[in-house]
C-alpha cells in the first residue's frame, strides 16, 4: 500500500471512488453487526423509503493528516450526535455514538492511502449516512435501514481559496419555520438545486437565503452557516430554528471569544443590517471559513470594507486558528482531535 497518485493541491470537491466503505443494516428493530466492503454500489428495491419520500439523513466531516504525520478527525462525536437528532426528526432510528466514531476509524484507517498529505490544503471528506431501505407506498417510515459511511479526498469546496465569495439572496426560501431546517437531511438540498443553478448561471458563488416566515432575517447559505464581524470587531451570527446548527461555526464561536477574545452574539440578524459589518465569512466543514466580500439583492450591493481581494482580519485570524487546530499545528481545546493514526 502507497499513497495515491494524485494532484493533491489542486483536487475540487468531487467524489472518488477509494477502496472501503462501512455499512450497517437495521432489520427487525436493531442494528446489525457493521463491516467494511469494497463494493460502492447499493442494491435496493424500487419503492424503497429513500427513493419514494427521501427517508435520508446525512453527515459530513473530514480527517486530516496532520504536522506531525497523524492522522485525525476533528470532533466527530458532535456529527454523531447531529445525526442522532436528524435521525429522530425523520423517523429513523438512532445510529449509536460509539459505533458511528467507531465506523468512521475503521473507514479512514481502510482509506489510509487516500488521505492528502499534510500541506497540501486538502482532506478526506466522510460522508456517513442513512436511508430507509425498505419498501413503502403509503407514506410512512421503512422498517428497514441502512448506515453507509464512505471517504473522498477534497480540496476547497469554493474555488480560488482565499478570494472572497458573492453571495446572491435567493428568491427562493431553504427551510419553514417549523420544519426541517435545523436537520442534516437530503431533502433540504434537493430544493436548494434550482436556485444554485440559477445563482451560478448567474454568475454567483453561493445564494444567502431568509427566514421563510418575513423574509427579513438572515439564515445561512444552502451548505454553510454565515458569520459576520463588526466595526468594533464583535461576532455577529444568526440565530434561527431553521438553520443548520455547524460544528464548525460552534467551535469558531469558541475560539472568537476564548482565543482571540472577542465578544459574540448570536441573535437574529436583519438583512436590512448586514450593510453596517466590516467583515463576513462562511463557514462548515467544506467551506472551512470562506470570506464574503458582496451580497446581492436585486439592484442592491452590499460590498463588506475587508473587499474582493483578501480575507478581513478577524476572519482571517479565526480561520488560521480553526486550521491550525486541524492540522496539528497549535493545541486544540481537549477533545475537539480524534486521533486515530
Ligand atoms: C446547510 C448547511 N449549513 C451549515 C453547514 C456547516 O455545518 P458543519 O460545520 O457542521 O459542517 C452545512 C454542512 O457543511 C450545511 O449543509
Amino acid at each position: 500500500m502507497s499513497k495515491k497518485n494524485l494532484d493533491w493541491e489542486n483536487l475540487g470537491f468531487e467524489y472518488y471512488e477509494t477502496e472501503k466503505r462501512y455499512i450497517a443494516n437495521y432489520t427487525n428493530g436493531e442494528w446489525g453487526k457493521g463491516k467494511l466492503i469494497s463494493d460502492p454500489n447499493v442494491v435496493i428495491n424500487e419503492s424503497a423509503a429513500v427513493l419514494q419520500y427521501c427517508q435520508q439523513v446525512f453527515e459530513g466531516l473530514k480527517a486530516y493528516t496532520t504536522k506531525d504525520g497523524s492522522v485525525v478527525t476533528f470532533r466527530p462525536d458532535l456529527n454523531a450526535e447531529r445525526m442522532l437528532d436528524s435521525a429522530a426528526g425523520l423517523q429513523m432510528p438512532p445510529f449509536p455514538k460509539e459505533r458511528f466514531l467507531e465506523a468512521v476509524d475503521q473507514v479512514v484507517e481502510a482509506n489510509l492511502d487516500w488521505v492528502p498529505p499534510y500541506g497540501t490544503g486538502a482532506s478526506l471528506y466522510l460522508r456517513p449516512f442513512i436511508f430507509g431501505s425498505k419498501d413503502v407506498i403509503a407514506i410512512k417510515p421503512a422498517e428497514e435501514f441502512q448506515f453507509r459511511l464512505y471517504a473522498t479526498p477534497v480540496g476547497p469546496y469554493f474555488k480560488g481559496g482565499v478570494n472572497p465569495l458573492t453571495l446572491r439572496v435567493s428568491k427562493y426560501d431553504r427551510a419553514a419555520p417549523r420544519g426541517t431546517g435545523h436537520l442534516k437531511t437530503g431533502l433540504n438540498y434537493a430544493m436548494s438545486l434550482n436556485t444554485t443553478v440559477e445563482a451560478h448561471q448567474e454568475g454567483y458563488d453561493e445564494n444567502l437565503f431568509l427566514d421563510a416566515a418575513t423574509r427579513t432575517y438572515v439564515e445561512e447559505s444552502g451548505g454553510a452557516n454565515i458569520i459576520f464581524i463588526t466595526e468594533d470587531n464583535e461576532l455577529v451570527t444568526p440565530k434561527s430554528s431553521s438553520i443548520l446548527p455547524s460544528i464548525t461555526k460552534r467551535s469558531i464561536l469558541y475560539l472568537a471569544e476564548n482565543h482571540l477574545g472577542l465578544k459574540v452574539t448570536e441573535r437574529p440578524v436583519k438583512l436590512e443590517e448586514v450593510k453596517n459589518f466590516a467583515e463576513a465569512g462562511l463557514c462548515g466543514t467544506a467551506a472551512v471559513i470562506s470570506p464574503v466580500g458582496k451580497i446581492v439583492k436585486g439592484e442592491e450591493e452590499i460590498v463588506f470594507p475587508s473587499g474582493m481581494d483578501d480575507m478581513g482580519p478577524t476572519i482571517k485570524k479565526l480561520y488560521e486558528t480553526l486550521t491550525q487546530m486541524q492540522l496539528g499545528v497549535i493545541d486544540a481545546p481537549e477533545g475537539w482531535i480524534r486521533k486515530i493514526k
